[in-house]
């Protein structure tokens, strides 16, 4: 009974404190055209619930405080045109618990599935309006819940703009379990608001041993001692040309859709004690795959603001926002230089 899907839109407009208008409704939206005033996102903010502040780090980063849908509303009514490249949404999973942590706590718990997916469904339908032609829409999920928001995203972005399912996969400790295998990745769905969206490429180190071992070919070596294979051109040229083992070694090998990046453990620097917090470097690969220097950046229930800090480290620009004031407390003093 608690898992059976089922809409019912009384409950997911109560829950959460959805304080905005009644997301199963159309005419709750805004309307994008008749409303936007037409401010850049670099210009000072008319909201006094904006606090802009300038971090160390290059890039401007403004927090909101408040929930989604009320920085949304914010959002469409004075940006134009839509702003972001990248929008990075890490909502609660649907664990059915209370997410607790040292310095702030924040509810996961929901009377069903359907009602979960009734509030997913009514953001899904808000973001594509705030990204830009060439931004990209990144859902934080798990296996609680992604595979029913895969489906609820390729409704809202359109199923040819899904890019990629990512696995962030951690480590941690294992049990023999009987029941379930340890599960040990969360899955970052990527949608492109269309085709003009363009990654931009990562490289990671490998050695020569692992490139060897990938390209499963005779290596040779040339009359100074350098290491190559042969490369190949097309159909019947498999001679076609040197690849000299140190250059290709030296490009890097290009990221694919499995990241291995540790959780924060209990002692790591970047900790801040809110729970559910990402690590800095997946959030930094992320930003620096999907947005380049300047390129703004909404995450709009930031938590502890992990994305808000790679955004300002990578030189971006980014927005961020959270119901709970312990988050934007611990944001503000996190990115420093807020007022
Ligand atoms: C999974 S956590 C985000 C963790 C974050 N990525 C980090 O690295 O710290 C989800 C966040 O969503 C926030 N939240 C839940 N409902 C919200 C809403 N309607 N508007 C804004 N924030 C909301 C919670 O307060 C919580 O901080």
């Amino acid at each position: 009974m608690q898992k059976q899907i089922k809409f019912r839109d009384d409950e997911a407009k109560s829950h959460q404190g959805d304080t905005g208008s009644n997301p199963g409704q159309e005419g709750a939206f805004i309307s994008e055209k008749s409303t936007r005033i037409g401010l850049s996102l670099a210009d000072a903010d008319p909201s006094p619930r904006v606090t802009r502040c300038s971090p160390d780090h290059h890039g401007s980063i403004k927090i909101f405080e408040g929930a989604a849908e009320e920085q949304y509303d914010h959002l469409i009514q004075n940006y134009t045109p839509a702003p972001f490249q990248l929008i990075y949404w890490d909502p609660p999973f649907f664990t059915g618990k209370q997410q607790e942590s040292d310095s702030g706590s924040f509810s996961d718990s929901w009377p069903d599935l359907a009602t979960y997916l009734h509030w997913i469904e009514s953001y899904m339908r808000r973001w594509p309006s705030m990204l830009a032609d060439d931004g990209f829409l990144v859902v934080h999920c798990d296996w609680h819940a992604g595979h029913y928001i895969k489906a609820l995203g390729d409704e809202a972005l359109g199923y040819d703009n899904f890019r990629n399912e990512i696995v962030w996969h951690y480590t941690g400790r294992r049990q023999p379990a009987r029941i379930r295998v340890n599960a040990k990745h969360d899955t970052l769905l990527v949608w492109a608001k269309s085709d003009a969206a363009t990654f931009y490429p990562i490289f990671e180190p490998w050695t020569r041993d692992e490139y060897v071992r990938m390209k499963k070919q005779e290596v040779h070596r040339d009359e100074d001692g350098r290491e190559w294979i042969w490369g190949h051109q097309g159909r019947g040229q498999s001679h076609a040309y040197r690849i000299y083992l140190d250059e290709a070694v030296a490009r890097g090998r290009a990221i694919d859709t499995v990241w291995d990046i540790p959780i924060i453990n209990t002692s790591a620097k970047e900790r801040v004690g809110y729970p559910t917090q990402k690590p800095l470097t997946l959030l930094k690969r992320l930003v620096g795959l999907c947005t380049k220097s300047g390129d703004w950046v909404w995450d709009p229930m930031m938590g502890s603001g992990t994305t808000l800090m790679a955004a300002s480290q990578m030189e971006r620009n980014g927005f961020g926002g959270d119901q709970n004031p312990d988050a934007v407390r611990i944001t503000k003093a996190r990115i420093g230089g807020c007022p």
